[in-house]
């Protein structure tokens, strides 16, 4: 089968379609034959060996993480309500090939009445929004969100989260992005090409913040004494934090199957939209990263399998 695979940490060079064997079928898990894959920033950042945590340490690395797919085997003597046939969709390790094996526990039945595209653009980009605005922020009528980067995976699925929850938004993004957002109801978009936010929103009691340094640190005084924080990359500014008056939280996403169920939900039922730019088959893996990588895909891209 086919697999994207680095044999050496680096740049796009190091991208390989390697020819490898199906993985053997254990018990516990899952054979999923991959119908659709999605490109994040981690899966470059394994590449880079920015950000290797266990299961994406080791050479040569099966890159990619989102996937959505079919059961083809299920493990024999396996305790689980799966079936083979089954759609199913979520996060593993090494999801750039045809067939991977996938803890049952770590699956998540896939909405019969959305596609598998859809499907493998939401499970890291939807928890991680999910998990920042409904459960850390805890998003309600009356509360005013600063999101940066709105138009990339995180920041779509936040902005949408946060309107669906009552709140006001109030948006950081590229012109490219600006009709999607204005379909999904923020009530303000700011290019940050040619704007400076700071100089425009004040009184906010949430910042989401997936870009860091500089953008963090212009973000302090958009923020209400007692406002919130949130930081999804490198360090948070403590002392600045302290300074504005406000509460910085160091986020990270954990993997939860409920709350990706209950994600799914949402996006069958029409209430929220993945923001999907482009649609290339796997073998454009490499161009695919490399695109995000540079800033240049305002939006998701997924790869066919
Ligand atoms: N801590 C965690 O648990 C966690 C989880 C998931 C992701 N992350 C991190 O969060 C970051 C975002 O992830 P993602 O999946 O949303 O990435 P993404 O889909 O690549 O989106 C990034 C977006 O940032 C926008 N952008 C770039 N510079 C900007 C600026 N100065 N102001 C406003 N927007 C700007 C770009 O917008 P345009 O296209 O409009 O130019 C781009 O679409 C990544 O660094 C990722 O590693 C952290």
């Amino acid at each position: 089968m086919k697999a994207i695979r680095v044999h050496s940490f680096g740049g796009p060079d190091k991208v390989a379609i390697d020819d490898i064997p199906i993985p053997k079928i254990e018990k516990g898990k899952a054979l999923v034959r991959m119908r659709a894959v999605a490109v994040n920033p981690v899966d470059w950042m394994v590449r880079e060996r920015i950000y290797n945590p266990a299961g994406a340490d080791k050479l040569p690395i099966t890159l990619g993480q989102d996937f959505a797919g079919i059961i083809e085997k299920i493990g024999p003597g396996s305790d689980t309500r799966f079936r083979e046939g089954d759609e199913v969709f979520g996060e593993v390790w090494g999801s750039f090939v045809e067939y991977a094996l996938v803890p049952l526990e770590d699956l998540v039945r896939k909405p019969r009445s959305i596609s598998f595209q859809t499907a493998a653009s939401v499970p890291m980009p939807g928890l991680t929004a999910w998990q920042a605005i409904i459960d850390t922020a805890q998003a309600r009528p009356g509360m005013r969100f600063l999101i940066h980067g709105a138009s990339g995976g995180v920041g779509s699925f936040a902005v949408q989260f946060a309107r669906w929850k009552g709140a006001e938004v109030i948006a950081t993004a590229g012109p490219e992005s600006f009709e999607f957002l204005n379909d999904v109801g923020v009530d303000q978009v700011i290019d940050y090409h040619r704007e400076r936010f700071e100089q425009l929103v004040h009184d906010v009691d949430v910042v989401l913040d997936p870009l860091g340094g500089e953008v963090q640190a212009r973000s302090w005084s958009t923020l209400k004494r007692g406002g919130m924080l949130i930081n999804l990359v490198g360090e948070l500014n403590e002392s600045a934090a302290r300074k504005a008056g406000v509460h910085g939280v160091e986020f990270g996403m954990e993997y939860d199957t409920e709350d990706l169920a209950e994600i799914a939900d949402l996006v069958a039922r029409g209430a929220v939209k993945p923001h999907i730019v482009k649609v290339l088959p796997l073998d454009q893996a490499r161009w695919a990263l490399d695109l995000n990588q540079r800033n240049q895909s305002h939006g998701k891209i997924v790869l066919e399998v």
